[in-house]
């Protein structure tokens, strides 16, 4: 679908579950979310996959990302995919993990008919590792990257918050990974988010900066060829490396314009913005026995609802939500 600012939007970011079986301290607070929803709140598989289904048929998505919490987490999640694989007009299906039971559960996924994997990589530190994501094992990560790449997954993306002072000095090391391995490793800007909304301004690098580290560190980035997917990185390549390295921006320069999606929470609330608050409620109309256009007709509204751009230099609005809540 067209939106009001004539972006097209073809992308749903699918929530799968609040849980995470990591505390990362950008986006989950220390003790873990205060509440976790009872089963039932969550949308079960066959009501993702008719909500799948009619956004396909009613509103042009063509591209599912399933996010969390930790996606792998949830029970059921291969034949949810599986689902997804089957419904007509579904052309790429994604999933952003912290990595930790991706070597357990990466084949399963492949052959129900995953495509794509972006993993979560903030530092090659054990022991910051453990820090950062309060009590992480590093090596289950490695082993899940390494799967990942084993299995055939294509492109393998690595998602690295940078912030200063925790992990900046790693930079270099990190970007070297594309020398070594076919990964695409992208540094994210910290945002000011739920859990980090205090601190990220403190310990927030430009991508501009990160940018200079590495051509200072490891010679010119040339442009490259994006990656299959549709997020907003922008990709670059150290001379002769196999992997790329992609920056995004939400601060310093955000992306708006080109903004192509929407977000299902796992409570079943499409959500136009990751910045707005507003959300329309999806699940109590397909409880309730809504028909494919019913459930079509949200969509519509979410998509008229979507906003230009956001507002995250005003600070961090929705008290309801933190970051593992959403999916990123
Ligand atoms: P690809 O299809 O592989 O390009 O995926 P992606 O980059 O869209 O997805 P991923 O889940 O890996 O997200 C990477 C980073 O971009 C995360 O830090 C997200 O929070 C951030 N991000 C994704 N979508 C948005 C968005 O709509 N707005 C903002 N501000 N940040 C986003
Ligand atoms: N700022 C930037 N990226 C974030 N993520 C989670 N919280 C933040 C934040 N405050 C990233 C995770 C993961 C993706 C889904 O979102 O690192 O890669
Ligand atoms: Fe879990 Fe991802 Fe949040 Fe870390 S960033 S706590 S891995 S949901």
């Amino acid at each position: 679908m067209i939106d009001n600012y004539l972006r097209e939007i073809n992308y749903l970011r699918v929530s799968v579950t609040d849980r995470c079986n990591l505390r990362c301290i950008y986006c989950m607070p220390a003790g873990g979310i205060e509440k976790v929803l009872p089963r039932d709140d969550i949308l079960r598989n066959e009501e993702l996959a008719r909500i799948i289904a009619a956004a396909s048929s009613q509103a042009g998505i063509r591209k599912i990302r399933l996010t969390g919490g930790e996606p792998l987490v949830r029970k059921g999640l291969v034949d949810l995919v599986a689902a997804i694989n089957d419904i007509a007009g579904i052309d790429d299906i994604a999933l952003t993990t912290n990595g930790v039971l991706l070597s357990a559960m990466g084949r399963d996924l492949k052959e129900a008919g995953l495509q794509r994997v972006n993993i979560s990589l903030d530092t090659l530190d054990p022991d910051l590792f453990r820090h950062l994501t309060r009590n992480g094992d590093l090596r289950q990560v490695w082993r899940g990257i390494e799967t990942a790449l084993e299995l055939g997954f294509s492109p393998v993306k690595i998602n690295t918050v940078v912030m200063r002072g925790y992990n900046d000095h790693e930079i270099g090391q990190l970007a070297a990974l594309t020398v070594k391995y076919p990964l695409h490793v992208r540094f994210i800007e910290l945002m000011p988010v739920g859990t980090s909304n205090n601190w990220a301004g403190d310990r927030h690098v430009p991508v501009s900066q990160i940018k200079d580290i590495i051509e200072l560190g490891l010679g010119g980035l040339e442009s490259a060829h994006r990656p299959a997917g549709n997020g907003p990185a922008r990709y670059y390549r150290l001379a002769g490396a196999p992997g790329t390295i992609g920056f995004i921006s939400p601060v310093s320069d955000h992306f708006c314009k080109t903004c192509n999606r929407l977000r299902l929470t796992a409570e079943g609330m499409i959500r136009p913005c990751l910045y707005s608050g507003w959300e329309i409620d999806i699940k109590g109309l397909l409880r309730r026995g809504a028909s494919e256009t019913e459930l079509g007709d949200v969509f519509r509204q979410a998509v008229r609802r979507k906003p230009d751009r956001h507002c995250i230099n005003e600070g961090w609005q929705d008290d309801k939500r933190i970051m593992s809540q959403i999916g990123g």
